[in-house]
C-alpha cells in the first residue's frame, strides 16, 4: 500500500507539473514573427485566421500598434516591442519567423535573438534572402543547436494575407516544426493541395524563389513588350488594353501577371483625368532577385537569356536621361499600321510562346542547380506549389506540374512531348510578330530573345564550330571533331 501510495504522489506531481506546462504553454503563442511592415502584419493575421496563436515583434510602436488594431484586439494576436517579452510569450520550441529586409538585417535579428532563444528553437528566414547567406546562417545557427530554415514567400502583401506560396528549404526535421502552421497558411490550388512542400536542403527554399522571380522579371518584361506593340502599332486604348488583357486572362495565358495587367489598364489617376498608368515613370526598380538568378545561371552555364535581358532592361530603363538624349539624335521609323484583330491574335501566341520559354529557362536551370547544389529539387513539385499563391502562377503550371510529374529528370519543359504542338503552332506568330518590331523600331528584346533561345536550342547543328576553329587557330585552345574521337590541334594557314 505504501509503495502504491509513493508512488502514486510521485504520478500526482508529475501530472501536476504536466498540467502547468501545458496551461503555461497553452497560454504562449505558436508562432512569432519579426517585422510587422504590411508583409509582416498580413503573414501574422493570416496564422491567426487559420487557427494558431501568433506573436509579433517590432521596433517601431506604430508597426505594433497597427497590428493590434487589424488584429481586433483578440487574444489569437499580439505584438510587443520588447525581445524579452516576445521571447517569453512564444511555446517551446518557438518557432520565430523573420520578415525582415534581405541582407545585413537578417543577421542583425538573429543576432539580437540568440542569446535568447534555447537549444531547438526554430529560426525561419521568410525573405528575399541571397542563397549563400542561407547557407552561412544555417551551418552558424545548426552549431548553436538551433534550428534554421531558409523560406521563400510568394504573393505579395495580398498573398501573405490571403494564402502565399511557400518555399522552404533547411533540414527536413526542422521543417516538421513548422509544417502543420504553413500547411494552413498557404495558399490552396484549385484541387485543395497546399501551395508549400519540404523543397529541399541547405539553401533550396531561397534558391528556388530566386528562381521564380527570375522567371517573374521574364514574364512582366514580356508583358511589357507586348503591351508597347498593341499601343504603338495598333493604338488601342487603355480601355481596349484592359478588354484584351482580361480575355486573355480567360483563356490559356490565364495568369496573375495578365489579370493585373488587365486591373492596371482601368485604374484612373487621381491626380488627372487620365489613367496612372500613363503617368508612371518608366524606370523599372529592382532588389536583386533577378540578377542572382542571372548571374548563377552563368556560374552554373545554363542560358536564361530572357532572364538576362529582362534584368537588362530594367537597368536600360534607369538611364533615362541617356534615352531621352539618344532618341533625339537618332529618331526611330513611323510605326506601320496594323489590323488590330490581327495583332491581337499574334500577340497572345507570343505572349504564351515565351511565357513557356520562361518556365523552361527556369526550371532547367533549377534541374542543373539541384545537382550541382545538392537540393534534390522535385521539378514537379515546385511548378505544383507555384499553381496558386505566387507571382507567377498560371494555368500554364498545370501541364508544367504534368510534364516534370511524367518525366522526373526532364531536362527543359521544350523537350517534353505535351509541349512540343503547342509551341511549334505558337512559333510562326513569334516570327512575325519579332520581325514586325525590329522592322518598326520597337524594342522586344524578351520575345526576340525567347525566340533566340528556342531556334538555338532546337538546332542541332550550330556555328560554333567556327568558334572552336578560331579559338584554336589564334591560341591553340584545340578542338573536338564530328567523325572521330579525341582532342586535335591544327597549326593554321601553315
Ligand atoms: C513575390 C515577389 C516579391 C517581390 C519581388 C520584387 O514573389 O512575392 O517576387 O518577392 O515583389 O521580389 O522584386 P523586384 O523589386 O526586384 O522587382
Amino acid at each position: 500500500m505504501c509503495i502504491t501510495f509513493i508512488d502514486l504522489s510521485i504520478f500526482t506531481i508529475k501530472i501536476e507539473l504536466q498540467t502547468s506546462y501545458t496551461t503555461m504553454s497553452a497560454n504562449k503563442y505558436d508562432f512569432g514573427l519579426v517585422g510587422l511592415g504590411v508583409m509582416g502584419r498580413n503573414f501574422i493575421l493570416n496564422v491567426a485566421d487559420n487557427g494558431f496563436t501568433a506573436y509579433g515583434l517590432d521596433l517601431s510602436e506604430d508597426q505594433v500598434n497597427a497590428l493590434k488594431e487589424e488584429g481586433g484586439n483578440t487574444e489569437k494576436v499580439d505584438a510587443t516591442t520588447s525581445k524579452e517579452a516576445f521571447i517569453a510569450n512564444l511555446s517551446t520550441p518557438r518557432k520565430i519567423m523573420l520578415l525582415v529586409p534581405a541582407g545585413k538585417p537578417v543577421d542583425a535579428v538573429i543576432e539580437s535573438l540568440l542569446p535568447h532563444l534555447d537549444e531547438g528553437d526554430l529560426i525561419i528566414d521568410g525573405g528575399n534572402s541571397y542563397y549563400i547567406d542561407t547557407d552561412r546562417r544555417e551551418a552558424y545557427l545548426n552549431e548553436k543547436g538551433i534550428h534554421f530554415l531558409g523560406v521563400g514567400v510568394s504573393g505579395g502583401a495580398k498573398g501573405a494575407r490571403k494564402g502565399p506560396s511557400i518555399m522552404p528549404g533547411g533540414s527536413e526535421p526542422s521543417y516538421k516544426y513548422i509544417k502543420p502552421i504553413f500547411d494552413a497558411v498557404s495558399a490552396k490550388a484549385h484541387d485543395g493541395k497546399p501551395c508549400v512542400a519540404y523543397l529541399g536542403p541547405k539553401s533550396a527554399g531561397n534558391y528556388v524563389k530566386m528562381v521564380h522571380n527570375g522567371i517573374e522579371y521574364g514574364m512582366m518584361q514580356l508583358t511589357s513588350e507586348i503591351y508597347d506593340l498593341l499601343r504603338k502599332s495598333a493604338k488601342f486604348t487603355n480601355d481596349e488594353l484592359h478588354e484584351i488583357f482580361a480575355k486573355w486572362n480567360e483563356g490559356r495565358l490565364q495568369s496573375f501577371l495578365v489579370q493585373i495587367t488587365s486591373e492596371i489598364f482601368k485604374q484612373n489617376d487621381e491626380l488627372t483625368d487620365g489613367r496612372l498608368v500613363d503617368f508612371i515613370l518608366d524606370k523599372a526598380k529592382q532588389k536583386g532577385t533577378g540578377k542572382w538568378t542571372s548571374q548563377n545561371a552563368m556560374d552554373l552555364g545554363i542560358p536564361v537569356p530572357t532572364i538576362d535581358i529582362a534584368v537588362s532592361m530594367r537597368e536600360i530603363s534607369a538611364l533615362k536621361d541617356e534615352r531621352v538624349k539618344a532618341d533625339e539624335l537618332y529618331g526611330r521609323p513611323e510605326v506601320e499600321a496594323i489590323e488590330k484583330a490581327k495583332l491581337i491574335e499574334l500577340a497572345e501566341q507570343s505572349l504564351y510562346f515565351a511565357f513557356i520559354i520562361s518556365y523552361s529557362q527556369g526550371l532547367h536551370q533549377l534541374s542543373d542547380a539541384s545537382k550541382e547544389y545538392g537540393y534534390n529539387l522535385d521539378l514537379g513539385l515546385i511548378s505544383q506549389i507555384w499553381r496558386a499563391g505566387c507571382i507567377i502562377r498560371a494555368g500554364l503550371l498545370e501541364d508544367i506540374t504534368q510534364a516534370f510529374n511524367a518525366d522526373k529528370d526532364l531536362p527543359n519543359l521544350l523537350l517534353a512531348p505535351t509541349f512540343v504542338d503547342r509551341v511549334q503552332a505558337a512559333v510562326p506568330a513569334v516570327r512575325e510578330v519579332v520581325a514586325f518590331a525590329a522592322k518598326n523600331g520597337i524594342p522586344v528584346p524578351g520575345l526576340s530573345n525567347s525566340l533566340t533561345y528556342f531556334d538555338a536550342y532546337t538546332s542541332s547543328k550550330l556555328p560554333l564550330n567556327l568558334i572552336q576553329a578560331q579559338r584554336d587557330h589564334f591560341g591553340s585552345h584545340t578542338y573536338e571533331r564530328i567523325d572521330r574521337e579525341g582532342i586535335f590541334h591544327t597549326e593554321w594557314g601553315a
